[in-house]
């Protein structure tokens, strides 16, 4: 870092103490490596809840062993001292968190980043409106006894309101009590449910149902206080830092990917024409960022044209589509190119895809491609001794899949002229540091290294074994091609039989 020249972020970020939730996913940890490397904050409190093997200490100690935190630790590993880990749970009441330490980040925090989220695949609405609705509640009440506060940034999503087809820069309002809703659920669970069904049914996912509710919370209790809001569409690997190519999450589009480069998902419910709006992680947490910087600057009406200051809390769209779009065909394409150059040790079958749009062509395909391969294969695994598992694997894929198809088979008209107006007030040195404007990406170079990640980070299967993969991808097309010979010539044989019988019946030939 140029320590005598600090460009306008930096400074603003110097000496703070920030209260970052999240950590330990995948957004969060790059935030706090980002202000780690990039910035002189003073202190960063991290808060972790225990899981069923580690407590918070341990799962941070784990979490700094990731690549991501090796070139700080090359520079100054000292500056891994300013981490605090804290044990808390979005889920609770005050967070969970002990008296004193909540004492201690009242007194001292500057900057909240808050990007922890309830988003598995098989969340129920209730877990998640207690951590991403009540918990943001929470973390809010929390900020407004904040002596010292000066940014509050919420992550949430682009699809916070995939209800509409344009999507602004500003918090829509819900046709709910926000707080009557959590009452209800904290009193009866799922029953507490039933009186919304009309309005959660129209939603794709349990998360983005929250995330919007989410945003109404911030919207009507957030006050005067800093608070901004950055929403971004499908989150993939970085671009520029700290590794180009890092990902760990197999959220969006990232697990089609995978199913379909390991040759297990072969048929997908899509539309290859629209476009899919992905942006980069490295960009998503340097806009979350500025964003923190920006909604401080509030006082210095004259810096920006303020197109964001006219709402309360400030949104700000990390999209890619209106500047550099990409359909989900171009996408697939790239993938399957980079996807055959260099593919995995790991793979199980000859990798291609038949995407199609149509609901019924789609369930025969997936009957034909998924269910039969698979219970076929069980019923084999049986036979050798091993209890059957690919059935159960394609159904878990589903889970993943599920999810994104609603994504991928309609497309929204996102604005985000608020970001662009953040951009135009950056400093040229800013926009260096802290580079969000997704315009500057050449799609076909990004991915080539987003494959390579998945590879490496999520499949833990390093590029030394490109060669092995190939064999296999060799070995696997030959027994693909020969299948379909082999099906092609058992249905013209069944054709030729049942035609005969048919001639023979009808005509007597
Ligand atoms: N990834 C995407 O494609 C995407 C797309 C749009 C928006 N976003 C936004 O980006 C943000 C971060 O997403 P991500 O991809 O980093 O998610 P992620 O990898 O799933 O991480 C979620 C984080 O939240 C924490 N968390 C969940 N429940 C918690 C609880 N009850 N108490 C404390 N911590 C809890 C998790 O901790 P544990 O490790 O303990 O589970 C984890 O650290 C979210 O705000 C989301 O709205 C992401």
């Amino acid at each position: 870092m140029d320590q005598g020249n600090l460009s306008d972020i930096q400074d603003f970020y110097k000496e703070k103490c920030v209260l970052l939730t999240g950590a330990t996913g995948f957004l969060g940890k790059l935030i706090l490596e980002k202000l780690l490397r990039s910035t002189e904050v003073q202190k960063i409190y991290l808060l972790v809840r225990r899981n069923r093997k580690d407590d918070p200490e341990k799962r941070v100690e784990k979490l700094l062993e990731c690549p991501i935190f090796d070139g700080i630790k090359r520079i100054s590993s000292e500056c891994l001292s300013k981490i605090i880990v804290v044990h808390g749970d979005m889920s609770l009441i005050d967070l969970g968190l002990e008296e004193k330490i909540l004492k201690n980040i009242v007194k001292e925090v500057n900057c909240v980043f808050h990007t922890a989220v309830a988003a598995k695949v098989n969340q129920t609405i209730v877990d998640a409106s207690l951590t991403n609705i009540r918990g943001t509640g929470e973390l809010l009440n929390i900020a407004r006894s904040m002596k010292k506060l000066k940014s509050f940034v919420l992550v949430s999503t682009a699809y916070s309101n995939c209800v509409k087809e344009e999507i602004d820069e500003k918090i829509y309002d819900l046709d709910v009590d926000v707080e009557e809703f959590i009452t209800s659920i904290e009193s009866d669970g799922v029953k507490g449910l039933e009186k919304y069904k009309s309005l959660t049914e129209k939603w794709p996912s349990s998360f983005t149902f929250t995330m919007a509710l989410a945003e109404n919370l911030i919207k009507n209790e957030s006050g005067k206080l800093p608070v901004a809001i950055v929403r971004c569409s499908s989150i993939i690997a970085t671009n520029l830092g700290p590794i180009r190519g890092y990902i760990d999450s197999c959220h969006g589009p990232t697990g089609v990917v995978i199913g379909v480069g390991l040759g297990i998902l072969r048929v997908f419910y899509g539309d290859d024409d629209k476009v899919g709006d992905i942006v980069t992680a490295d960009y998503v947490i340097n806009n979350a960022i500025a964003a923190g910087w920006a909604v401080n600057e509030y006082k210095d009406y004259d810096k920006f044209e303020k197109l964001y200051l006219k709402d309360k809390v400030p949104v700000f769209n990390c999209v890619s589509s209106p500047n550099n779009p990409i359909t989900w065909k171009t996408f697939g394409e790239i993938m399957d190119k980079y996807g055959k150059e260099s593919p995995s040790s790991k793979l199980m079958w000859y990798p291609y895809k038949i995407v199609t749009s149509c609901l019924y062509n789609y369930l025969l395909l997936k009957f034909l491609l998924h269910t039969i391969p698979a219970f076929i294969l069980d019923i084999v695994l049986l036979c050798v001794g091993k209890r059957g598992r690919i059935s159960g694997f394609y159904d878990q894929m589903e889970g993943y899949t599920g999810n994104i198809q609603y994504f991928m088979n309609n497309s929204w008209v996102f604005n985000d002229s608020n970001n662009k107006e953040l951009i135009k007030g950056m400093t040229r040195k800013d926009r260096e540091l802290f580079n969000f404007d997704h315009s500057d990406i050449d799609w076909e170079s990004y991915l080539e290294y987003y494959m390579k990640g998945i590879r490496v980070y999520i499949l833990k299967d390093e590029m030394n074994t490109v060669k092995q993969g190939q064999k296999k991808l060799q070995t696997f097309k030959y027994l693909h091609y020969s299948l379909i010979t082999l099906g092609c010539v058992i249905l013209y044989l069944f054709a030729r039989f049942f035609l005969k019988m048919f001639l023979g019946i009808f005509f007597n030939v």
